[in-house]
């Protein structure tokens, strides 16, 4: 059984001392663990009897690096530091050897590459990944790996941060005299560690320091050179994959000791930088949206064996094969053979895809076609244990199907609804078992978007949120949760994002200079563009549903003009921009131009000069602003959440970490400055700061 503990253990085996972290789960080099092994190095050099080190890991990894508990706090910093750890190993008077097994990551590959030898079990994963916060590694790896390794492949791993395998990382030979590993260890590890390690006491051989080691390429300048225009043509908003080069690259011209310093600032200057902040937010946003905080993480899930699915549509489909890739069996149910056998259809083609991409095989695919069941009978979803409704976005039919789902599912099942904005109280309502009821809400194309908004009805029980929040990582979704409101999460936060592209078209905009500023600020493609891609009729009917509720919803005239011309996007060949046939680049169509200024004379409106620097406010600034009230009515735990919705699911651009965490950036006082003044210039109540923002700003403090 594993024990918690935080430590690294000490026994002596015969003459060779043993370390062990022990650090669940992956052995994080927290300061209760380096002081261990420091305190553990030191015993070991006091005992007459020790003549050489071993140094491994417990559990499941060797080691994972920083503790991720201690990151950004004081204890990442006490002593003994990191630093300390390695110069302890380093500069100790006997062999100091490590034992790597599974994975060997950033500060873990650091403080073996300070040992004297280091020996791994084959298929363990070696990787600096530091580049993927944004960061260069910063306790000597960006000096000593290309000491030991070369600089090709050091510069490789540690400007991708990708995991290579020990093996390839190799042993000395004639042709190559120094390598990564001593040697590959076979059987098991410890035993073939304290035999390497006896043999190195017995041949006395010398304390290898990699820092004493030297740099060459026999073309280093082209290579490096090669290697900038590579990452800058890749990491476009990121300053680190430059920054891994250009310090790696000072292993081959400045002294050992210079280069540390070289790479300490640098280490130091990118934690500052507003991309390594949104990457390393990113990060924990991720694993802080998988907890629920009133439902305890020891919360017992229910077993999820067999998934039904309701619908073999566009969405049915999609959500259909992230079990089949997960080795899950689906049974999908249509009300005719012909929607069912277009389902199947779809789905196989998708695989197809895959196949001749050369992501999957052609066997594969066919083991996951066979773990799917089509039906037209509600008796085969009996023995299901979730399942997932995708059928028409009509309440009428929801409560039909809730209803016979009722009927025929076990006792226990978990049933979901994929609806986008229909009321899940209301769905769970059509049941006698609400507590069983929850929202899965997968975005398009479900087996490929990482999002899932994991919808919290009144009523949904405790263990089945804990099921629906497992079973997401189970797929490989990002699931978070939201509470039950009009559009949940992200699409009622987007809503105000589309009004504002709208309202800036209608004061004197154009769409095109809309799109090119959100562009430019990080996303993909513009708020138009995007429209034109999804299809403008679904936001057309979602507003015509709005108008009809309230006769104060603000209306937006020209998307409707445009839908009233059937131009709905790409489909139609047609929508904010004309598109010529089979072809999907984005045309400025004088045809909307002229609906503009149309709309624009019949509101009385004076088109005037609008900088993309209004544009980008007022677009991001409404999500801010609506994500702050849903953080306010706890429809999201935390504004990381909030975040985290935005990054995976609605393309909003990694570098600036997601609408809430921007606006931390940009200081929540100013963002609360140009509400007030678009209030005043618009006239729009939305502008009106949400009291949360207004409380935060004043209190000095930020959503993150
Ligand atoms: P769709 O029209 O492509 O598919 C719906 C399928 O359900 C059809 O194949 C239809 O034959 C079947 N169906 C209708 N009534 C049924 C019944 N009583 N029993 C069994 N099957 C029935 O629609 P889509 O786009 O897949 O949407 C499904 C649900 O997913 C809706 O609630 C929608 O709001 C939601 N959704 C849609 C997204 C999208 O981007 N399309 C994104 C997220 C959620």
């Amino acid at each position: 059984m594993e024990t918690k503990s935080n430590t690294a253990h000490y026994e002596v085996r015969g003459d060779i001392a043993l370390i062990t972290f022990d650090n669940p789960p992956v052995n994080g080099l927290g300061h209760p663990v380096r002081t261990a092994v420091v305190a553990g190095i030191e015993k070991a050099l006091a005992d007459p009897k020790v003549t050489a080190i071993v140094v491994t890991g417990a559990g499941k990894a060797f080691s994972g690096g920083a503790d991720i508990k201690e990151f950004g706090g004081p204890k990442a910093l006490a002593e003994p530091t990191l630093h300390t750890m390695i110069r302890v190993a380093e500069t100790a008077t006997k062999p100091v050897i490590v034992a790597i097994h599974t994975v060997c990551m950033g500060g873990g590959l650091e403080f073996s590459l300070g040992c004297h030898f280091r020996v791994a079990s084959p298929g363990a994963q070696i990787a600096l990944p530091e580049v993927k916060l944004g960061l260069i590694p910063g306790a000597g790896g960006t000096q000593r790996l290309p000491r030991v390794v070369g600089l090709e492949t050091a510069l490789n791993m540690i400007a991708s941060g990708a995991p290579v395998a020990s093996e390839q990382l190799g042993v000395p030979t004639k042709e190559r005299p120094t390598a990564l590993f001593d040697e590959i260890i076979e059987g098991d590890l410890i035993e073939g560690a304290l035999a390497f390690a006896r043999k190195v006491v017995a041949e006395k051989r010398p304390l290898k320091l990699v820092r004493d080691l030297k740099v060459t390429h026999p073309n280093a300048e082209a290579f490096v050179q090669f290697a900038k225009n590579s990452v800058t043509a890749v990491a476009k908003n990121f300053p680190a994959p430059l920054k891994c080069v250009e310090v790696v690259a000072a292993s081959l011209t400045m002294p050992f000791e210079a280069g540390m310093r070289l790479e300490r600032e640098t280490f130091l200057a990118l934690m500052m930088t507003p991309e390594s902040r949104a990457l390393r937010h990113a990060f924990f946003a991720e694993r802080a949206a998988s907890k629920i905080p009133d439902i305890p993480e020891d919360t017992k899930p229910r077993k999820i064996e067999k998934v039904g699915v309701i619908g073999a549509g566009t969405m049915g489909g999609g959500i259909a094969m992230n079990f089949l890739n997960a080795g899950i069996p689906v049974t999908i149910l249509e009300t005719k053979q012909e929607a069912l056998d277009r389902g199947l259809a779809t789905i196989r083609k998708n695989y197809e895809g895959t196949v001749k991409k050369g992501k999957l095989t052609a066997d594969k695919m066919e083991s996951r076609m066979a773990l799917l069941k089509p039906t037209l009978s509600y008796d085969d979803l009996k023995d299901a244990d979730l399942i997932i409704e995708a059928v028409f976005e009509e309440i009428g039919v929801k409560e039909q199907v809730f209803k016979k789902l009722d009927e025929v599912a076990k006792p226990g099942a978990i049933l979901a609804s994929n609806t986008s904005t229909l009321d899940v109280d209301k769905i769970a309502s059509f049941t006698k078992r609400p507590g069983d009821v929850v929202g899965m809400h997968f975005f398009s194309p479900a087996n490929v978007m990482k999002l899932l908004e994991v919808v919290r009805g009144k009523k949904s029980a405790p263990d089945v949120m804990a099921t629906v929040m497992q079973v997401g990582k189970k797929i490989k979704k990002t699931a978070v949760v939201s509470g039950v409101c009009d559009g949940f999460i992200g699409n009622r936060m987007l809503k105000f994002y589309g009004r504002q592209a709208n309202d800036l078209v209608e004061e004197g905009a154009s769409p095109q200079q809309v799109d090119r500023a959100m562009e430019k600020f990080g996303f993909a493609m513009g708020p138009f563009r995007v429209a034109d891609l999804a299809g403008n009729d679904i936001g057309w009917s979602i507003r015509k549903r709005l108008y009809a509720e309230n006769a104060n919803t603000p209306k937006q005239p020209i998307a409707d003009k445009i839908c009233e011309m059937g131009r709905f996007g790409q489909k139609t060949g047609a929508g904010w921009y004309r598109y010529e046939p089979g072809k999907r680049d984005a045309i400025p169509d004088p045809v909307v131009d002229k609906v503009i200024e149309e709309v624009r004379k019949a509101n009385g409106v004076t088109p005037r000069k609008i900088s993309d620097e209004e544009i980008v406010e007022r677009c991001i600034y409404a999500l801010v602003n609506e994500g702050a009230r849903i953080v306010e009515e706890c429809i999201a735990a935390r504004a990381s959440d909030v975040d985290m919705v935005y990054l995976t699911g609605y393309g909003f651009p990694l570098h600036r970490g997601g609408p809430m965490l921007y606006a931390d950036q940009v200081g929540l006082p100013n963002v609360e400055r140009a509400m007030k003044k678009y209030e005043k210039q618009t006239g729009d109540a939305f502008w009106k700061p949400a009291a949360i923002l207004s409380k935060l700003a004043a209190e000095g403090k930020n959503f993150n």
